[in-house]
């Protein structure tokens, strides 16, 4: 069971001055599964990606990666086993798409052949070979998102952190990338995806933590949840609005 855990996290807590942001919360991402933060607005999924992501490093609790301790702010060898999609777009509008991909996966160490086929298999994944040699300006949002998650996955990290990916992305192209992302499991990704739309977790993930003022008030596969707290809909919106009395989206 334990060489199942990629990424194991106990008693992880952040917090900013005064602000507790997150609040010793304990959870273990599985390889190869898609594993959600589902939580309103506050609640601490960009922070507790932060914290993994080693772009805070004070934070306090402990985090092994494949079983050895994993202290990312401090090591560049544990940085580089992670792709990092951040909530904002990191892309450069005036370079074409394929130039983009060139550019980070320079930056992510990738030379030569291997970066060329990193490329290639980014446009083939993120569905953009046609448009490869467009300047990404004249995409659309959703072709945007998706590159910029070719971006942050060039170098193949074992586990890839998205930040809200699907953020004023339209339906279609919100399908679009969830195709994207199951592709990349396939191919043996295991992905953190925080979000707070529920009908995303439920759709995408094999297991969601549901988060509330900086914890972890439930964790589970969405049916698990569900069930757990007898909401016969099996809707995740519901779930949270019966653990906490009030509603996912009320800020
Ligand atoms: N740089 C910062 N300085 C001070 N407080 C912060 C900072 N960033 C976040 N916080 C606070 O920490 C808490 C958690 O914020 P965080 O951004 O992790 O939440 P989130 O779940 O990602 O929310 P959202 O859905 O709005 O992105 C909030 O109370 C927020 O106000
Ligand atoms: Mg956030």
């Amino acid at each position: 069971m334990i060489d199942n855990v990629l990424l194991s996290v106990a008693g992880l807590r952040y917090a900013y001055g005064s602000r507790v942001a997150v609040d010793a919360i304990s959870f273990d991402i599985r390889r190869g599964e898609i594993f959600g933060f589902l939580g309103p607005n506050g609640a601490g999924k960009t922070t507790t990606i932060a914290c993994i992501a080693g772009l805070l490093g004070d934070w306090r609790g402990e985090m092994r990666f494949g079983g050895a301790p994993f202290t990312p702010a401090r090591r560049t060898a544990d940085r580089r086993r992670l792709g990092i999609v951040p909530q904002e777009l990191a892309i450069y509008e005036g370079l074409s798409g394929r130039e983009n991909l060139m550019f980070f996966g320079r930056l992510a160490g990738l030379a030569g052949d291997a970066l060329a086929r990193a490329v290639k298999s980014g446009l083939e994944v993120s569905g953009l070979v046609d448009r490869a040699g467009d300047r990404v300006s004249k995409y659309s949002g959703g072709m945007k998102r998706r590159l910029n998650i070719a971006a942050g996955d060039l170098h193949q990290p074992e586990l890839l952190l998205l930040d809200e990916p699907t953020v004023g992305v339209d339906p279609q192209s919100r399908n679009h990338m969830f195709e994207s992302l199951e592709a990349l499991r396939k191919g043996g990704r295991t992905l953190i995806y925080t979000t707070h739309y529920m009908e995303e977790a439920q759709k995408l993930c094999d297991r969601v933590a549901i988060m509330n003022e900086g914890r972890i008030i439930a964790l589970g596969s969405p049916q698990d949840l569900a069930g757990e707290a007898g909401v016969a809909s099996g809707n995740l919106e519901e779930v949270f609005l019966k653990l906490t009395g009030r509603s996912l989206r009320d800020e």
